[in-house]
């Protein structure tokens, strides 16, 4: 019996031993990142996001609660680091590799939470629903194939035929300058994906066989056959304007 007792303590006290090993080990990984993402962000972004994340005045706003998605974004995308400052951040060659945008990403996530970058594929959403979905939430600045436009005061929203699924997502969860942030509440995650799978047939279609035609309109579609309507709908008018005429 005692030795039994002290058989299961054995078998309790190695099993607590062991089985935390993993969380402790990703644990160390992440420190890891977290410091060498708060030495990326010392070298280049501080002198305008500030000490501690808060913010300079007139120079950079607090990234604290912007999350890894807004770093992801912003620095995938070459806006960061800003170099001076103009109405918009604009898009450069980015000046960070992939696993020093994961350290920044997560130094950030660190102090502060946020919303995330998504994990695993963004592929397989649905192309109708995901239209309808655009046509609803981001046509009025991006256009109804993702074209962009103006705004006011020197701000535009850009095309969207350069941009990764990854950049789609995380620009949606961070909302960036005039562009509403859209939470999961609003648009679920598998929405998220169909918008994702709209914004990429769209451009596909752009120049290529299936492209439906018309005169840049937006690829609203075969203007060809309006105007064939319109001409032999004109025509019939002004026939039977004249046979009027003809009979008065
Ligand atoms: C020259 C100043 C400057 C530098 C350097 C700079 N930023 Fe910024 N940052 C800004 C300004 C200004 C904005 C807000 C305007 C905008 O988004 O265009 C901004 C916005 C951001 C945002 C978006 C915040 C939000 O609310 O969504 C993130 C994230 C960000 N910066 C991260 C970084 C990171 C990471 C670095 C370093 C790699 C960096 N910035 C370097 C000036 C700067
Ligand atoms: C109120 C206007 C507005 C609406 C609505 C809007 N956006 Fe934007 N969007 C912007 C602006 C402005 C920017 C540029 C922000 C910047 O450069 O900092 C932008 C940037 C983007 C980018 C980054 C493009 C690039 O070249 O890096 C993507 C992707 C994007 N928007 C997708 C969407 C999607 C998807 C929706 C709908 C769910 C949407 N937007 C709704 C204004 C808008």
């Amino acid at each position: 019996m005692l030795a039994l007792v002290i058989g299961l303590l054995a078998v309790g006290t190695l099993y607590t031993l062991f089985v935390p090993e993993p969380q402790t080990a990703s644990a160390q990984v992440n420190a890891a990142q977290v410091r060498e993402g708060k030495q990326v962000y010392n070298n280049a972004c501080i002198t305008c996001h500030g000490t501690n994340l808060q913010g300079v005045e007139g120079r950079g706003p607090s990234l604290i609660g912007v999350g890894e998605a807004a770093v992801y974004f912003q620095v995938s995308t070459g806006r960061m680091p800003a170099v001076r400052q103009e109405a918009q951040a604009r898009e450069k060659p980015v000046k960070f590799s992939p696993e020093q945008i994961d350290a920044l990403g997560a130094y950030v996530q660190a102090n502060g939470g946020g919303p995330t970058v998504p994990e695993g594929s963004l592929a397989g959403g649905d192309v109708a629903q995901g239209g309808q979905l655009f046509r609803m939430n981001c046509s009025s600045c991006h256009n109804f194939t993702g074209e962009g436009g103006a705004l006011s005061s020197g701000k535009f929203a850009p095309a969207l035929d350069a941009v990764t699924p990854k950049q789609i997502y995380t620009a949606m969860t961070s909302g960036p300058q005039n562009m509403p942030k859209v939470s999961d509440r609003q648009i679920s995650p598998e929405h998220k994906r169909d918008i994702i799978a709209y914004i990429e047939t769209v451009r596909s279609d752009k120049g290529t066989s299936t492209n439906p035609g018309g005169w840049g309109l937006g690829n609203i579609g075969p203007t060809s056959e309006g105007i064939v309507a319109f001409v032999v709908g004109i025509g019939a008018l002004v026939g039977v304007a004249v046979w009027i005429g003809a009979r008065a």
